[in-house]
């Protein structure tokens, strides 16, 4: 398996040098012959090439069978003009990156205010009121005078019934359920759109159940009782705020593990941002983007139908469960380790077995 690593900004190349000190363990473990190359994107690409994202790495990742991305500083990338290019926007849209599967789960050896739960929030990745993703040309957030913008959301029967599919094929490896959160009571033309095509989804899959929840109740329901859920299938804004929040809840933004999936390619990308609020202290956590290398290698695994890869990611998953109850973890899950030394107990752990 050959793969695209780019650091980003802020707590990115911290949280990537662990991760790819676990994916090199998983490798030697299971005999995977990961080739790993290495590149930038970010401030540290703009610096350097006038850009924060190069076509090269399109190039580059459409040669390779996945692409591990760190988070980038975006909210400081304003003007495309000059080269500030929201490289997770440029690389999701290019390689039709649409379903962002982001699983949150808690741990046994790790307290939360929370009843046991494990859901994975499947999110539509292409287009919905992400304006810089949602057209093929151009920025779908315009300002009409200084006064006033408008942001045209985007949505697709194509979209709609494709990330509908990842949603019910997921579940049926997992709990056999899928709730579908929309707010289709105000968006009744978009989300009216979503429901119908998730529900014609349904029809070929009917072990599993199906319910629907309006999104603002939603956070309610999520809160008050996680563990009702499996599978829950949004739309692109509503899966991006909705993932944040139960990456929270089963203990830290930094253990949100996330790939972007397309038909062809996949990436590896922690839910969150490039938290500049804690980067170059050695304090992040890693395990948002170990966890996500994990989910590379797991649709590598499936998709190539090679055993080994699937049995790495799980080792891995198993191995980060193991280092809760070992307290070999940061400190924002209660730890006392650095980041790079909870990548390298998690490589020691997985090449020990
Ligand atoms: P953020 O997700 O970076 O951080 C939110 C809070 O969670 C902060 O308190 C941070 O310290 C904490 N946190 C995040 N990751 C953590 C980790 N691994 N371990 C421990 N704590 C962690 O959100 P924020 O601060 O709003 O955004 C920072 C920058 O990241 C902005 O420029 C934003 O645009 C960008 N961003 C980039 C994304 C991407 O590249 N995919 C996604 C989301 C935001
Ligand atoms: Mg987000």
């Amino acid at each position: 398996m050959r793969l695209l690593v780019l650091p980003g900004d802020g707590i990115g190349p911290e949280i990537t040098a662990a991760t790819v000190a676990v994916l090199e363990a998983a490798s030697q473990r299971f005999g995977l012959g990961l080739e790993l190359t290495h590149d930038i994107v970010g401030h540290a690409s703009l610096k350097q090439y006038g850009a924060t994202v190069r076509p090269e790495l399109l190039t580059m990742a459409r040669e390779r069978d996945g692409v591990v991305l760190g988070p980038a500083a975006t909210f400081d990338f304003k003007d495309e003009a000059k080269g500030e290019i929201n490289p997770s926007m440029y690389l999701r849209k290019n390689l039709d990156l649409f379903a962002n599967i982001r699983p949150a789960r808690t741990y046994p050896g790790l307290p939360t205010r929370f009843p046991p739960f494990d859901l994975v929030v499947v999110r539509e990745n292409t287009e919905g009121f992400y304006a810089d993703r949602n057209m093929a040309q151009g920025n779908g957030e315009i300002l009409v005078t200084e006064d006033v913008s408008i942001a045209m959301r985007r949505i697709t029967r194509q979209c709609c019934a494709r990330i509908a599919r990842a949603a019910f094929e997921l579940a049926e490896r997992r709990g056999k359920h899928v709730t579908i959160v929309h707010k289709a009571n105000v968006l009744k033309i978009g989300d009216g759109m979503f429901i119908e095509e998730c529900r014609k989804v349904a029809a070929e899959h009917p072990g599993v159940t199906v319910d629907d929840i309006i999104v603002d109740a939603m956070m309610a329901h999520v809160v008050r009782a996680p563990d009702r859920f499996d599978v829950v299938v949004t739309t692109n804004m509503f899966g991006d705020i909705l993932s944040d929040l139960t990456a929270e809840m089963s203990g830290s933004l930094g253990l949100g593990g996330s790939v972007n999936a397309g038909t062809d390619y996949a990436m590896a990308q922690a839910a969150h941002g490039s938290a500049p609020d804690i980067a170059g202290r050695d304090i992040a956590n890693p395990f948002s983007l170990i966890l996500s290398g994990a989910l590379l290698l797991d649709w590598h695994g499936r998709r190539r139908h090679l055993p080994a890869f699937e049995q790495a990611a799980r080792a891995i998953e198993t191995a980060v469960e193991q280092a809760f109850g070992a307290g070999e973890v940061t400190a924002d899950v209660g730890g006392k380790l650095g980041t790079r030394k909870t990548g390298e107990a998690l490589a020691a752990r997985l090449l020990a077995g």
